[in-house]
């Protein structure tokens, strides 16, 4: 018997998952697939600079707006917006007000890349799988 995938075969109603925690950059597993995961955050303010070097990222902007500030041009995306980061690639997330985003990413990538910081968020899914 394969061990179940979280987060399939089951709705996933992201507006749900999101309303059910509040903090900022802390991101929250919905699903698993293909050693990716999906996860909600919600932004607020501006992040760290840093880049992933294994892991290409997906940005998929559900709410709000969101400047991705790369080395060379600022890129503005709001509500229904995505955007791919390439691995290795460094990247500086904003947002103005909050944003509620979908990331897509390899399982246990952490958020601040090759940056420390405190802003790390630690992956929860056990909040989740109560809702
Ligand atoms: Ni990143």
């Amino acid at each position: 018997m394969p061990s179940r995938l979280h987060g399939a075969l089951e709705r996933i109603d992201l507006a749900e998952k999101l309303a059910s925690f509040d903090d900022a950059w802390n991101p929250r597993i919905v699903a698993e697939l293909n050693g990716q995961e999906v996860r909600l955050v919600k932004l607020r303010g501006e992040f760290v600079w840093h880049s992933h070097a294994d892991a290409d990222e997906l940005f998929l902007v559900l709410r709000g707006e969101l400047e991705m500030h790369l080395r060379d041009r600022v890129v503005p995306l709001a509500a229904g917006d995505a955007f791919v980061v390439p691995r290795g690639v460094e990247h500086k997330p904003v947002a103005p007000t909050e944003a509620h985003v979908l990331l897509f990413e390899p399982a246990g990538t952490v958020n601040t890349g090759d940056a420390s910081s405190e802003r790390a968020g630690s992956l929860r899914r056990q909040d989740l799988d109560r809702t």
